[in-house]
């Protein structure tokens, strides 16, 4: 069974870099392969791993429907299960040492839920077929409650260095409890971390009752990558985001 890890926490924290991050660890270190699933429709989670998307899991969902409402012929007859398994296969993208699945946006109407129950249950599916599953998510807790997976083994809740997202970290706590979800280990990283702030920030977190698994400091040379369209996964291995990244999976002590 893979072992999953997932990101949460507030909008423009560094979810989608430190995702990216966890997956270049997980190929490096762990020897993958890892299926990464970009489950947030607003996300570029691809383009954090220099991989082109050709289309979304939304977008052929949406595609099977209209066969289905128009009621034409299905291609060689293949029951809606079996189409739509087809698709998710069709919207994979290879890369070395891992493989990514956009879930997008569902083009028609009100098919949130079926988009959820989706990555649910390909994650699932998918769970026998990939050591790693790493998830990126859409900001905030909606993702929680829609519950996009069944058992998460790490949640990495991400906060930047402000009291706004450390709360915001500790009410993705509370849900996690109040939903009661599996979650095998919820740690919380501070990300965007300057010298100046980064006691005072850690301590607030433990105060408030998190298990801080360390911080990453503000790092240009990401920021540079950014205005420049370069991936982040290609940042050199002894950039300062990566060194902290790394360090802190190494402490997770992953399978
Ligand atoms: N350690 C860091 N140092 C410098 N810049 C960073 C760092 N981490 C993230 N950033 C920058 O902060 C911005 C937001 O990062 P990112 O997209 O990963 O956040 P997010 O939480 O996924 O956002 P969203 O909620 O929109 O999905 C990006 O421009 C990214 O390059
Ligand atoms: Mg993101």
């Amino acid at each position: 069974m893979a072992y999953i890890i997932a990101s949460a926490g507030k909008g423009g924290t560094g979810k989608t870099t430190i995702a990216g991050l966890t997956i270049r660890y997980l190929v490096e270190k762990k020897g993958g392969p890892v299926l990464a699933v970009d489950a947030d429709p607003n996300s570029c989670l691809n383009e954090t791993l220099g991989v082109e998307v050709h289309t979304t899991v939304g977008r052929l969902r949406e595609g099977s429907l209209q066969i289905v409402r128009s009621g034409s012929e299905r291609p060689g007859g293949m029951s809606m299960e079996q189409l739509f398994e087809y698709e998710v296969q069709q919207a994979i993208v290879e890369s070395r040492g891992f493989d990514l699945l956009v879930m997008g946006r569902p083009e028609g109407p009100g098919c949130y839920c079926a988009a959820n129950n989706i990555i649910r249950k390909y994650v699932d599916r998918l769970s026998d077929v990939y050591p790693y599953v790493v998830i990126d998510n859409e900001a905030g807790m909606e993702h929680l409650s829609r519950r996009t997976t069944h058992r998460v083994d790490v949640l990495l809740t991400v906060s930047d260095p402000t009291v706004r997202g450390i709360q915001t970290a500790k009410r993705i706590d509370g849900l996690v409890d109040e939903l009661g979800l599996e979650v095998g280990k919820r740690v919380l990283i501070i990300n965007r971390v300057n010298n100046g702030n980064r006691k005072e920030m850690k301590s607030l977190a433990e105060r408030s009752g998190l298990s801080v698994a360390g911080v990453v400091p503000l790092d240009s040379m990401v920021y540079e990558y950014d205005l420049q369209g370069k991936p982040i996964f290609r940042l050199p291995g002894d950039s300062q985001a990566v060194k902290a990244v790394f360090s802190i999976l190494d402490s997770l002590a992953i399978r």
